[in-house]
């Protein structure tokens, strides 16, 4: 009902009204009291006889009435028409938005009102909306999260300080009637009783389906750019051991031959028996270590792109996994002075997506490089985590040139970069932001000062809803 919204509205312009009324009131009692005196005055001098004096007063001050009477009347109309327009402009407001406009009361959670525009972008009428319980018109994901946003919002409502006209935006999922579903930024303010309590919810709805949609696919591009440079990654680090081993082997391939030659032509001497040994034990240790560390590689890069491809739930050991993903991103920083120094329990578990958190890493590892030690001589990047109770601490630091007010504030935003000129496409921090906390429902602060580096702090969930066992 859009009568709560109209009750808030009326309620002010009463208000007004009062305040005239008052104006009106003194207006009228002043004089009369005024006028009262003066004729008694002159009746006490003896300037007037006593019936002349009462006439006289008794007339003007019918006369003054009248004209305050007529004075009143108008200002009341004045006042009843312009309640009338507004209450007119918001019905033109709330009917004629694209927007969805709707109230909802605070005790039930049920819509009272929603405007009509709801037919074009969710296929319902207001009616059938209004008979739809929340956790049937949101997706379940949306629902928590903007059960959390009211209940972080009603928590500051004990706060006296608090403006009551503050408003929240969230962008969330909505169950369509063909059964399909939309995005919509949702804007909603507290609306108050007259004792200014909150007693229900206004809120403004935008459609925003296609913004969502197009961010979705950058984001799996993103994606599989990351695994392209992934791939590349492992090419390059993989190409060093196994040339070392090439060329072992072939070396030992033509020392073979060589000697296999003078034992046939029967001119073998012990001491090339023994030289051949020589090479042949250091050739097989060259080879033996350069291919192991090629698998422990191809282990390592493995893991690591096949989470980021399908990324289910599993239980990991965090250091020896945050060691995997720093071994693959090593030939980004292994020819700089840069280093990283990582300060972790080897027990601490957890049981998530590791495919996210390789994510999260390799962007905030790859940002410290490329705008943290931009034009720094030698950078450090500190990892230091811990248990917390049942969450995962990961504070994330770099000594790098930090960053200005306005970057940080925007660091989230989709498509945000100072950095377009190279190739930034400014969806690194925002993918972090959405990984954190929609997939491993954590939470993410940042700290940065221009010349004083950046601090990340992440708290994860130790165990997600969905992993296993
Ligand atoms: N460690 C850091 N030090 C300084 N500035 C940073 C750091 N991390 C992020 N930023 C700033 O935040 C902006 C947004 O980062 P984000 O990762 O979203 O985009 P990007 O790195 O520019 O592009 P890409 O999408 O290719 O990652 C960067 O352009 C940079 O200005
Ligand atoms: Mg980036």
């Amino acid at each position: 009902m859009k009568k709560l919204v109209e009750a808030t509205y009326l309620k002010m312009n009463l208000n007004l009204l009062q305040k005239k009324y008052l104006a009106v009131t003194a207006r009228t009692v002043i004089p009369v009291v005024l006028i009262v005196a003066l004729l008694l005055s002159a009746i006490h001098l003896h300037l007037l006889p006593v019936s002349g004096g009462i006439i006289g007063a008794a007339g003007l001050l019918c006369l003054y009435l009248i004209w305050q009477g007529a004075i009143l009347e108008k200002s009341r109309s004045n006042t009843e028409k312009a309640l009338q327009e507004s209450a007119a402009q918001y019905k033109l407001l709330a009917e004629n938005s694209s927007d969805v406009i709707w109230t909802m009361d605070l005790a039930t959670l049920r819509y009272l009102y929603i405007s009509p525009s709801i037919r074009h972008s969710r296929g319902y009428t207001p009616e059938e909306a209004m008979n739809i319980s929340l956790d049937k018109a949101v997706t379940p994901d949306s629902l928590s999260r903007a059960l959390q946003v009211l209940q972080e919002e009603l928590e500051k409502e004990k706060d006296a300080s608090a403006d009551p006209e503050r408003s929240r935006t969230q962008d969330v999922e909505l169950y369509c009637k063909d059964g399909s579903t939309m995005w919509a930024e949702i804007r909603v303010r507290f609306l108050r009783d007259t004792a200014g309590k909150a007693v229900a919810l206004l809120g403004a709805s935008r459609n925003i389906t296609d913004r969502k949609r197009a961010e979705e696919q950058l984001v799996q591009y993103e994606k599989m750019a990351a695994l392209g440079s992934l791939v590349a990654g492992v090419a390059h680090e993989i190409s060093t051991p196994l040339g070392v081993s090439i060329t072992a082997s072939s070396f030992l391939h033509d020392s073979t031959k060589m000697y296999a030659a003078l034992l046939e032509q029967n001119e073998l001497k012990k001491s090339d028996l023994e030289k051949y040994m020589k090479i042949a034990f250091e050739a097989a240790d060259i080879i033996q270590s350069n291919l192991n560390r090629a698998a422990n590689l191809i282990h390592s890069f493995k893991q690591v792109a096949v989470d980021q491809s399908t990324d289910e739930a599993r239980r990991f050991e965090v250091k020896n996994y945050l060691e995997e993903i720093l071994l693959s991103l090593k030939p980004k920083y292994k020819r700089t002075p840069h280093q990283i120094h990582v300060n972790c329990p080897e027990e601490v578990e957890l049981c998530s997506c590791p495919g996210a958190f390789s994510q999260i890493v390799t962007n905030l590892v790859m940002n410290s490089l490329i705008h943290g030690f931009k034009d720094v001589p030698q950078g450090n990047i500190y990892f230091d985590i811990y248990r917390d109770n049942t969450d995962l601490l990961l504070k994330y630091r770099d000594d790098g040139v930090g960053m200005a007010p306005a970057t940080l504030k925007r660091m989230y935003d989709p498509f945000f970069t100072t950095n377009r000129q190279h190739g930034g496409t400014g969806l690194g921090m925002h993918i972090v932001y959405n990984l954190v906390t929609q997939k491993l429902k954590g939470r993410i602060q940042c700290s940065s000062k221009p010349g004083a580096g950046v601090e990340f702090q992440l708290r994860i969930p130790l165990k997600a809803a969905l992993c296993p066992g």
